[in-house]
């Protein structure tokens, strides 16, 4: 019997703002759909997918969370075999293109040893789970020192700004949703929709020198970006990242990574028959794990514009293909 179903994908879906798009993927969709809850662990896993069930369960007389299903599966994006195993489980299931809606949202905040975020540390733990959520309405009217056109960061950031927390923070939200996305893109069906989380305050006045140009030039390649990606871990490790233009945050390098990811993914789609669409989509300032409680948004808040990408099909987004998006609507990177 044929299945068609819609196939969405969320990463990292075990707590926060992933397991809150799944929620809403399986409350919003007109379409019967399948969601795929995947998460690293296979316990915290379980457990989301446990919890979201019996929301379902309890919300028996809603057609749309009742037509749409739930399903688990362990995925750790950091493992090339974990990613290429669920592929493979997904075509084995769904045929050789497989995924209508891919949510990168796997990533975060490297902790360091004494418990504080390495994105953009100042000085108190509210302003650094602010800067590290990464609202453009928090960063003030650019994010930059007028006088220098150096970053506007305090000495705790550049102390916390260290070889190995760029290295990990790097790899753990930019490389693997490269990685991930790369081996989903054969698979992507007609129309599909692939989503990166990202942060407003990863914007280009964040950096300075001729990084702004090149990030957004038609002439960038993947290949050009992991070696900028790559640049910037090196150059925090010899000290050098400023004479590069970078400033020193990871988390922001990193999701920056990310939106000049999906515009160059846009760009060689241009020519792809499927049609395929990608955004960068910043959730706001939302209470989780990786925030903590002065977040003003709920995870479901946060949700809403990956959902919004994830579900609706019209003009708006076709002309954005490869933009950045918050609150609905697209924003200037
Ligand atoms: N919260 C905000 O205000 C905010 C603002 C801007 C952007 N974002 C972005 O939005 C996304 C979700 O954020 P959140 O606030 O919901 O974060 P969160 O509560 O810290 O959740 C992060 C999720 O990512 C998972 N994860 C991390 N590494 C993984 C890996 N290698 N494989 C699979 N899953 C992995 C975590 O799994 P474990 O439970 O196993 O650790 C967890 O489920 C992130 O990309 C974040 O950077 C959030």
């Amino acid at each position: 019997m044929s299945d068609d179903r819609l196939v969405a994908v969320v990463t990292g879906a075990n707590r926060g703002i992933g397991k809150a798009i799944v929620r809403q993927l399986l409350l919003q969709s007109e379409k019967p759909l399948i969601v795929y809850l995947t998460a690293r662990s296979v316990d915290r896993g379980q457990k989301a997918f446990d919890e979201l069930r019996r929301e379902q369960l309890r919300s028996a007389s809603d057609v749309k969370m009742q037509n749409n299903e739930l399903r688990f599966h362990q995925l750790d994006v950091a493992s090339p075999e974990s990613i290429h195993a669920f592929i493979g489980y997904l075509t084995l299931m769904h045929g050789e293109f497989s995924i209508d809606v891919l949510i990168n949202n796997a990533g975060g905040v490297v902790k360091n040893p004494d418990g504080g975020g390495v994105a953009a540390a100042p000085s108190s733990s509210a302003t650094a789970a602010a800067a590290a959520a990464g609202t453009a309405d928090n960063a003030g009217a650019s994010g930059r020192n007028a006088t220098t056109e150096q970053p506007a960061v305090g000495n705790s950031v550049v102390r916390a700004c260290n070889a190995d927390t760029a290295y990990r923070t790097v790899q753990m939200n930019y490389f693997t949703a490269v990685n991930m996305t790369t081996l989903a893109l054969p698979h992507m069906r007609d129309h599909g929709r692939i989503v990166f989380m990202v942060t407003a305050l990863a914007h280009l006045g964040i950096f300075c020198g001729d990084l702004p140009r090149v990030l957004t030039s038609d002439d960038l390649s993947l290949n050009g970006l992991n070696i900028i990606e790559n640049g910037f871990i090196s150059s925090v490790g010899k000290g050098t990242y400023a004479s590069y233009g970078f400033p020193p945050m990871p988390f922001n390098v990193a999701k920056a990574g990310l939106i000049a990811y999906a515009r160059i993914l846009a760009r060689s789609a241009a020519n792809d028959p499927r049609g395929l669409l990608f955004a960068a989509v910043c959730p706001g300032y939302v209470k989780t794990d990786m925030t903590g409680a002065f977040a003003p948004l709920t995870p479901d808040q946060g949700a809403e514009t990956p959902v919004y990408i994830a579900l609706t099909d019209n003009k708006r987004l076709r002309r954005h293909n490869g933009g950045l998006w918050k609150r609905l609507k697209p924003i200037k990177w």
